[in-house]
């Protein structure tokens, strides 16, 4: 079995998509939330799918032995982020050096980078007038948005649609694909654009 922690700030509905994809999988488990925000929606999720929580501080978050006895004991093997807004330290990528996810709500490089998350990034797709965004799943190297991409998808952006807007239809594409790149990534089967 492999044994997925999923690090998530904010609401969680990546989150859930991937508790629901795994919850009766026959080689993968969600094994651990891991979240920042004591009040993050995600908390609740992973409790009724029965999925133990950690909730970290700063502090502890930077504390290697900490942290990596901490993911030990749930034997991890992937850390996989879904809207988790710090950076990771180096001893994290260390130590799973091409096992860590993350999915991005843009069509990176494009719109990536620090200060680039939520309806920043829409926003900024729908002052530049671009025709098409997406989302992008990739590995987590030592710079944000940076590490290998796994995998794209693309929407259209019509002169009708409004920053939000942009906002729920990437968030669609999202909840489409995590879960099944995920699975094949871990499968040894990547895939480059849908
Ligand atoms: C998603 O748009 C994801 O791409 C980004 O953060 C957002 C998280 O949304 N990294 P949710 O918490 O999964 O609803």
């Amino acid at each position: 079995m492999t044994r997925l922690a999923v690090f998530a700030s904010g609401g969680g509905s990546n989150a859930q998509k991937i508790m629901a994809y795994f919850e009766h999988h026959p080689s993968v488990k969600v094994v651990l939330v891991v979240s920042n925000n004591p009040d993050a929606g995600v908390l609740g999720i992973a409790d009724r799918f029965g999925i133990p929580v950690r909730i970290i501080s700063r502090t502890d978050f930077r504390q290697e032995e900490g942290m990596l006895n901490m993911l030990a004991s749930f034997r991890v093997d992937y850390i996989v982020l879904a809207g988790f807004l710090w950076l990771l330290p180096h001893f994290l990528t260390g130590h799973y050096p091409d096992r860590i996810l993350n999915i991005h709500p843009s069509l990176l490089p494009k719109y990536g980078g620090k200060g680039m998350y939520g309806h920043f990034v829409h926003e900024a797709v729908f002052h530049a007038g671009e025709k098409e965004s997406g989302c992008t799943i990739h590995l987590v190297n030592d710079a944000y948005d940076e590490g290998r991409i796994l995998f794209q998808a693309v929407c259209p952006v019509t002169p009708e649609m409004n920053a939000p807007e942009i906002a729920s239809t990437v968030l669609k594409l999202e909840h489409a694909y995590y879960p099944s790149v995920i699975e094949n990534y871990i499968a040894g089967k990547d895939r480059i654009s849908s």
